[in-house]
Protein backbone atom coordinates (compact mmCIF):
# COMPACT_ATOMS: atom_id res chain seq x y z
CA UNK A 1 0.00 0.00 0.00
CA UNK A 2 1.47 2.93 -1.03
CA UNK A 3 0.22 6.97 0.13
CA UNK A 4 -0.26 9.96 -2.28
CA UNK A 5 -0.14 13.28 -0.40
CA UNK A 6 -1.12 15.92 -2.74
CA UNK A 7 0.50 19.16 -1.48
CA UNK A 8 0.51 21.91 -4.57
CA UNK A 9 -2.71 24.25 -5.05
CA UNK A 10 -2.38 28.16 -5.07
CA UNK A 11 -4.12 28.26 -1.44
CA UNK A 12 -5.76 31.67 -3.07
CA UNK A 13 -8.66 31.26 0.21
CA UNK A 14 -5.60 31.97 2.76
CA UNK A 15 -3.69 34.75 0.63
CA UNK A 16 -2.18 36.69 1.88
CA UNK A 17 -0.21 34.23 3.54
CA UNK A 18 -0.10 31.64 0.63
CA UNK A 19 1.84 34.37 -1.74
CA UNK A 20 5.14 33.52 0.60
CA UNK A 21 4.44 30.23 2.31
CA UNK A 22 2.90 27.03 1.10
CA UNK A 23 -1.35 26.19 2.24
CA UNK A 24 0.12 23.31 3.41
CA UNK A 25 2.67 24.62 5.55
CA UNK A 26 0.52 26.91 7.59
CA UNK A 27 1.15 25.37 11.58
CA UNK A 28 -2.13 24.33 13.46
CA UNK A 29 -1.23 23.82 17.14
CA UNK A 30 2.28 25.27 16.01
CA UNK A 31 2.68 22.45 13.33
CA UNK A 32 2.23 22.34 9.48
CA UNK A 33 -0.95 20.72 8.75
CA UNK A 34 0.28 18.50 6.20
CA UNK A 35 2.85 17.07 9.40
CA UNK A 36 -0.73 15.73 10.34
CA UNK A 37 -1.54 13.44 7.01
CA UNK A 38 1.76 12.45 7.36
CA UNK A 39 1.98 11.23 10.75
CA UNK A 40 -1.78 9.52 9.87
CA UNK A 41 -0.30 7.90 7.20
CA UNK A 42 2.87 6.46 9.19
CA UNK A 43 0.14 5.43 11.68
CA UNK A 44 -2.02 3.42 9.41
CA UNK A 45 1.36 1.75 8.27
CA UNK A 46 1.62 3.31 4.77
CA UNK A 47 5.62 4.08 4.96
CA UNK A 48 6.27 4.57 0.76
CA UNK A 49 4.68 8.23 0.43
CA UNK A 50 4.35 10.39 -2.58
CA UNK A 51 4.60 13.96 -2.31
CA UNK A 52 2.63 15.76 -5.38
CA UNK A 53 4.25 19.51 -5.52
CA UNK A 54 3.98 22.90 -7.43
CA UNK A 55 5.34 25.89 -6.98
CA UNK A 56 6.22 25.74 -3.97
CA UNK A 57 7.96 22.57 -3.50
CA UNK A 58 11.65 23.81 -1.93
CA UNK A 59 9.41 25.43 1.16
CA UNK A 60 7.94 21.24 1.17
CA UNK A 61 11.29 19.33 0.59
CA UNK A 62 12.89 21.49 3.15
CA UNK A 63 10.04 21.24 5.75
CA UNK A 64 9.21 17.58 4.96
CA UNK A 65 13.02 16.04 4.15
CA UNK A 66 13.31 12.77 3.15
CA UNK A 67 10.08 11.74 5.90
CA UNK A 68 13.22 9.64 8.15
CA UNK A 69 11.47 11.76 10.90
CA UNK A 70 8.22 9.94 10.56
CA UNK A 71 10.00 6.55 9.82
CA UNK A 72 8.78 6.77 6.08
CA UNK A 73 10.07 7.34 2.82
CA UNK A 74 9.07 10.57 1.02
CA UNK A 75 9.00 10.53 -3.01
CA UNK A 76 8.34 14.03 -4.87
CA UNK A 77 6.53 14.47 -7.58
CA UNK A 78 6.07 17.86 -9.56
CA UNK A 79 3.20 18.69 -10.77
CA UNK A 80 3.47 21.65 -13.73
CA UNK A 81 0.37 23.87 -12.83
CA UNK A 82 -2.81 22.82 -10.60
CA UNK A 83 -4.21 20.71 -13.25
CA UNK A 84 -6.83 19.00 -10.79
CA UNK A 85 -6.32 15.96 -8.53
CA UNK A 86 -7.08 13.45 -10.70
CA UNK A 87 -4.21 14.84 -12.86
CA UNK A 88 -1.53 14.45 -9.91
CA UNK A 89 -2.70 11.01 -10.06
CA UNK A 90 -1.89 10.45 -13.35
CA UNK A 91 1.25 12.14 -12.81
CA UNK A 92 1.72 9.65 -10.26
CA UNK A 93 1.37 6.71 -11.85
CA UNK A 94 4.84 5.35 -11.94
CA UNK A 95 5.37 5.83 -8.54
CA UNK A 96 2.33 3.97 -7.14
CA UNK A 97 2.74 0.98 -10.05
CA UNK A 98 -0.24 -1.44 -9.83
CA UNK A 99 -0.39 -1.08 -5.93
CA UNK A 100 -3.56 0.01 -4.16
CA UNK A 101 -3.07 3.58 -2.57
CA UNK A 102 -4.22 6.02 -0.28
CA UNK A 103 -4.31 9.51 -1.40
CA UNK A 104 -4.74 12.40 1.65
CA UNK A 105 -4.85 15.86 0.51
CA UNK A 106 -2.68 17.71 2.29
CA UNK A 107 -4.63 20.42 4.04
CA UNK A 108 -6.96 17.90 5.46
CA UNK A 109 -7.16 17.05 8.67
CA UNK A 110 -8.80 14.55 10.71
CA UNK A 111 -8.68 13.59 14.62
CA UNK A 112 -9.33 9.96 14.67
CA UNK A 113 -6.97 9.26 12.05
CA UNK A 114 -7.35 6.92 8.89
CA UNK A 115 -6.49 3.40 9.87
CA UNK A 116 -10.01 1.63 10.35
CA UNK A 117 -10.26 3.82 6.77
CA UNK A 118 -7.45 1.72 5.23
CA UNK A 119 -7.87 -1.66 6.90
CA UNK A 120 -11.64 -1.50 5.39
CA UNK A 121 -9.77 -0.98 2.43
CA UNK A 122 -7.68 -3.47 2.55
CA UNK A 123 -10.67 -6.21 3.97
CA UNK A 124 -13.19 -5.30 1.07
CA UNK A 125 -11.05 -4.45 -1.64
CA UNK A 126 -13.25 -2.40 -3.86
CA UNK A 127 -11.79 -0.21 -7.11
CA UNK A 128 -12.03 2.60 -4.54
CA UNK A 129 -13.51 4.04 -0.87
CA UNK A 130 -14.43 7.59 -0.43
CA UNK A 131 -14.22 9.07 3.46
CA UNK A 132 -17.63 11.19 3.63
CA UNK A 133 -19.10 13.78 6.52
CA UNK A 134 -22.57 15.30 6.75
CA UNK A 135 -21.32 19.76 6.06
CA UNK A 136 -24.13 22.37 6.53
CA UNK A 137 -22.88 23.85 3.10
CA UNK A 138 -22.67 20.53 0.41
CA UNK A 139 -22.20 23.01 -2.36
CA UNK A 140 -18.69 24.14 -1.42
CA UNK A 141 -17.66 19.70 -1.57
CA UNK A 142 -17.47 16.97 -3.42
CA UNK A 143 -20.99 15.28 -2.55
CA UNK A 144 -22.56 11.59 -2.61
CA UNK A 145 -25.70 10.08 -2.97
CA UNK A 146 -25.75 6.57 -1.55
CA UNK A 147 -28.37 4.13 -2.22
CA UNK A 148 -28.97 0.95 0.10
CA UNK A 149 -25.01 1.55 0.95
CA UNK A 150 -23.70 2.05 -2.28
CA UNK A 151 -22.48 5.17 -4.26
CA UNK A 152 -24.43 5.55 -6.98
CA UNK A 153 -23.78 9.33 -7.74
CA UNK A 154 -20.74 11.57 -7.10
CA UNK A 155 -21.05 15.35 -8.03
CA UNK A 156 -18.12 18.21 -7.74
CA UNK A 157 -19.44 21.28 -5.63
CA UNK A 158 -23.09 21.01 -7.23
CA UNK A 159 -25.36 23.84 -6.95
CA UNK A 160 -28.06 21.29 -5.66
CA UNK A 161 -27.26 18.61 -3.43
CA UNK A 162 -29.00 16.18 -3.40
CA UNK A 163 -27.58 15.27 0.07
CA UNK A 164 -25.65 16.68 2.30
CA UNK A 165 -22.39 13.94 2.31
CA UNK A 166 -18.93 15.62 1.64
CA UNK A 167 -16.56 13.99 0.37
CA UNK A 168 -13.57 14.45 2.48
CA UNK A 169 -9.74 14.68 1.11
CA UNK A 170 -8.91 11.53 1.85
CA UNK A 171 -9.29 8.56 -0.73
CA UNK A 172 -8.16 5.23 -1.40
CA UNK A 173 -7.95 3.54 -4.58
CA UNK A 174 -6.93 0.71 -6.43
CA UNK A 175 -4.91 0.48 -9.80
CA UNK A 176 -8.61 0.99 -11.82
CA UNK A 177 -8.61 4.35 -11.25
CA UNK A 178 -6.01 5.38 -13.85
CA UNK A 179 -8.15 4.27 -16.74
CA UNK A 180 -10.78 6.59 -15.08
CA UNK A 181 -8.77 9.70 -14.36
CA UNK A 182 -7.75 9.23 -17.92
CA UNK A 183 -11.27 8.72 -19.27
CA UNK A 184 -12.65 12.10 -17.83
CA UNK A 185 -12.48 16.05 -19.05
CA UNK A 186 -11.37 19.09 -17.30
CA UNK A 187 -14.14 20.36 -15.25
CA UNK A 188 -15.59 24.08 -15.48
CA UNK A 189 -12.30 25.28 -13.26
CA UNK A 190 -10.49 23.05 -16.10
CA UNK A 191 -8.89 20.70 -13.54
CA UNK A 192 -9.58 16.95 -14.12
CA UNK A 193 -11.94 16.21 -10.73
CA UNK A 194 -10.90 13.04 -9.11
CA UNK A 195 -15.12 13.55 -8.37
CA UNK A 196 -15.92 12.62 -11.78
CA UNK A 197 -12.88 10.04 -11.94
CA UNK A 198 -14.49 8.33 -9.03
CA UNK A 199 -17.76 8.78 -10.76
CA UNK A 200 -15.86 6.99 -14.09
CA UNK A 201 -15.43 3.95 -11.84
CA UNK A 202 -18.46 3.92 -11.06
CA UNK A 203 -20.17 4.03 -14.62
CA UNK A 204 -17.88 0.96 -15.29
CA UNK A 205 -19.22 -1.02 -12.63
CA UNK A 206 -16.75 -1.03 -10.36
CA UNK A 207 -17.46 -1.20 -6.51
CA UNK A 208 -17.14 2.49 -4.75
CA UNK A 209 -17.50 2.28 -1.31
CA UNK A 210 -18.25 4.63 1.46
CA UNK A 211 -17.46 4.85 4.43
CA UNK A 212 -18.39 7.45 7.01
CA UNK A 213 -15.84 9.86 9.10
CA UNK A 214 -15.60 9.17 12.85
CA UNK A 215 -14.53 12.28 14.83
CA UNK A 216 -14.24 15.92 13.47
CA UNK A 217 -13.14 16.20 9.56
CA UNK A 218 -11.42 20.23 8.60
CA UNK A 219 -10.14 21.40 5.28
CA UNK A 220 -7.87 24.06 6.65
CA UNK A 221 -8.23 25.95 3.21
CA UNK A 222 -9.86 29.20 4.57
CA UNK A 223 -9.21 31.26 7.60
CA UNK A 224 -12.31 30.58 9.94
CA UNK A 225 -11.37 26.38 9.32
CA UNK A 226 -8.14 26.99 10.08
CA UNK A 227 -8.90 28.88 13.25
CA UNK A 228 -11.71 25.63 13.85
CA UNK A 229 -8.62 23.20 13.36
CA UNK A 230 -6.63 25.00 15.62
CA UNK A 231 -9.37 25.47 18.33
CA UNK A 232 -9.83 21.34 17.75
CA UNK A 233 -5.80 20.31 17.69
CA UNK A 234 -5.42 22.77 20.93
CA UNK A 235 -8.09 21.20 23.11
CA UNK A 236 -6.33 17.70 22.63
CA UNK A 237 -2.87 18.83 23.99
CA UNK A 238 -1.76 17.55 27.30
CA UNK A 239 -0.23 20.66 29.48
CA UNK A 240 3.94 21.29 29.33
CA UNK A 241 5.43 24.00 30.76
CA UNK A 242 9.39 23.69 29.75
CA UNK A 243 9.44 27.75 29.36
CA UNK A 244 9.58 29.72 32.51
CA UNK A 245 6.43 31.49 33.92
CA UNK A 246 7.55 34.66 36.82
CA UNK A 247 5.75 34.69 39.88
CA UNK A 248 3.36 37.36 38.71
CA UNK A 249 1.61 35.48 36.02
CA UNK A 250 -1.12 33.00 35.98
CA UNK A 251 -0.88 29.95 33.68
CA UNK A 252 -4.36 28.46 33.50
CA UNK A 253 -5.40 24.79 31.66
CA UNK A 254 -4.33 23.31 28.93
CA UNK A 255 -1.33 25.08 28.27
CA UNK A 256 2.14 24.30 26.29
CA UNK A 257 4.83 26.29 26.51
CA UNK A 258 7.88 25.03 24.87
CA UNK A 259 12.11 25.87 25.92
CA UNK A 260 13.05 29.80 26.13
CA UNK A 261 9.67 31.06 26.05
CA UNK A 262 9.40 33.63 28.66
CA UNK A 263 6.03 34.71 30.61
CA UNK A 264 6.34 37.88 32.51
CA UNK A 265 3.59 39.36 34.55
CA UNK A 266 0.59 38.00 31.97
CA UNK A 267 -1.87 35.56 31.94
CA UNK A 268 -2.13 32.66 30.32
CA UNK A 269 -5.51 30.53 29.73
CA UNK A 270 -5.60 27.58 27.80
CA UNK A 271 -5.92 25.84 25.55
CA UNK A 272 -2.89 27.62 24.07
CA UNK A 273 0.72 26.72 22.61
CA UNK A 274 3.37 29.12 23.22
CA UNK A 275 6.52 28.59 20.75
CA UNK A 276 10.12 28.32 21.81
CA UNK A 277 11.74 31.82 22.26
CA UNK A 278 8.28 34.06 22.58
CA UNK A 279 8.17 36.70 24.66
CA UNK A 280 4.54 37.12 26.26
CA UNK A 281 4.96 40.07 28.76
CA UNK A 282 2.30 42.16 31.00
CA UNK A 283 -0.21 40.51 28.65
CA UNK A 284 -3.11 38.31 28.36
CA UNK A 285 -3.11 35.18 25.83
CA UNK A 286 -6.83 33.45 25.84
CA UNK A 287 -8.20 30.46 24.82
CA UNK A 288 -7.58 28.54 21.38
CA UNK A 289 -4.85 30.41 20.88
CA UNK A 290 -1.23 29.42 18.76
CA UNK A 291 1.81 31.51 19.47
CA UNK A 292 4.95 30.50 17.51
CA UNK A 293 8.64 31.27 18.02
CA UNK A 294 10.04 34.15 18.92
CA UNK A 295 6.87 36.11 19.30
CA UNK A 296 6.58 38.89 21.15
CA UNK A 297 3.50 39.74 22.66
CA UNK A 298 3.48 43.17 24.93
CA UNK A 299 0.83 44.81 26.76
CA UNK A 300 -1.92 43.62 24.43
CA UNK A 301 -4.38 41.05 24.96
CA UNK A 302 -5.10 38.44 22.30
CA UNK A 303 -7.22 35.23 21.79
CA UNK A 304 -8.53 32.88 19.09
CA UNK A 305 -6.06 33.15 16.58
CA UNK A 306 -3.17 32.04 15.30
CA UNK A 307 0.17 34.30 15.39
CA UNK A 308 3.15 33.15 13.29
CA UNK A 309 7.11 33.47 13.81
CA UNK A 310 8.84 36.57 14.61
CA UNK A 311 5.52 38.86 14.77
CA UNK A 312 5.72 41.55 17.06
CA UNK A 313 2.05 42.61 19.01
CA UNK A 314 2.68 45.56 21.49
CA UNK A 315 0.56 48.15 23.36
CA UNK A 316 -2.74 47.21 21.79
CA UNK A 317 -5.32 49.01 23.50
CA UNK A 318 -8.12 46.22 21.97
CA UNK A 319 -7.76 43.08 22.36
CA UNK A 320 -7.12 41.04 19.14
CA UNK A 321 -9.30 38.10 18.25
CA UNK A 322 -9.99 35.37 15.33
CA UNK A 323 -6.78 36.51 13.56
CA UNK A 324 -4.48 34.93 11.69
CA UNK A 325 -1.19 37.04 11.53
CA UNK A 326 1.46 35.79 9.58
CA UNK A 327 5.70 35.97 10.08
CA UNK A 328 7.18 39.00 10.91
CA UNK A 329 4.20 41.12 11.11
CA UNK A 330 4.60 44.06 13.31
CA UNK A 331 1.25 45.31 15.19
CA UNK A 332 2.32 48.43 17.79
CA UNK A 333 0.79 51.12 19.41
CA UNK A 334 2.82 54.24 18.51
CA UNK A 335 2.83 57.30 20.95
CA UNK A 336 2.79 60.25 18.05
CA UNK A 337 0.39 62.57 17.20
CA UNK A 338 -2.35 62.92 14.93
CA UNK A 339 -3.64 59.21 16.53
CA UNK A 340 -4.40 57.96 13.28
CA UNK A 341 -4.91 53.97 12.18
CA UNK A 342 -1.20 53.62 9.79
CA UNK A 343 -1.13 50.53 7.41
CA UNK A 344 1.60 48.51 5.66
CA UNK A 345 -0.70 45.89 4.26
CA UNK A 346 0.29 43.22 1.46
CA UNK A 347 -2.23 42.30 -1.07
CA UNK A 348 -5.09 40.96 -0.20
CA UNK A 349 -5.09 41.70 3.57
CA UNK A 350 -7.52 41.86 5.67
CA UNK A 351 -8.10 44.42 8.67
CA UNK A 352 -11.34 44.42 11.03
CA UNK A 353 -11.87 46.70 13.02
CA UNK A 354 -14.69 46.15 15.56
CA UNK A 355 -16.38 48.67 17.61
C1 LIG B 1 -11.41 19.10 -3.10
C2 LIG B 1 -12.30 18.12 -3.85
C3 LIG B 1 -13.69 18.04 -3.18
C4 LIG B 1 -13.53 17.67 -1.72
C5 LIG B 1 -12.57 18.66 -1.02
C6 LIG B 1 -12.24 18.20 0.39
O1 LIG B 1 -11.95 20.40 -3.27
O2 LIG B 1 -12.41 18.52 -5.22
O3 LIG B 1 -14.46 17.05 -3.83
O4 LIG B 1 -14.80 17.68 -1.10
O5 LIG B 1 -11.34 18.77 -1.72
O6 LIG B 1 -11.34 19.06 1.04
P1 LIG B 1 -11.01 21.74 -3.40
O7 LIG B 1 -10.42 21.97 -2.05
O8 LIG B 1 -9.99 21.42 -4.44
O9 LIG B 1 -11.95 22.83 -3.82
Amino acid sequence: MKGLVLSGGKGSRLRPLTYTRAKQLVPVANKPVLFYGIEALAAADVRDIGIVVGDTHEEIRAAVGDGSRWNVTVTYIEQDAPRGLAHAVLISESFIGDEPFVMYLGDNLLNKGITPFVEEFVRTRPAAQILLTRVPDPQMFGVAELADGSVIRLVEKPKEPKSDLALVGVYMFGPEIFESARAIQPSGRNELEITDAIQNLIDRGCVVRPHLVEGWWKDTGKLDDMLEANRLILDTLDRRVDGSVDADSRVEGKVVIETGAEIIDSVVRGPVIIGANARIERAYVGPFTSIMNNVVVRASEIEHSIVLEDSVLSDLSNRVIDSLIGRNVRIMREPVKPSAYRFMLGDNSEVGIRW
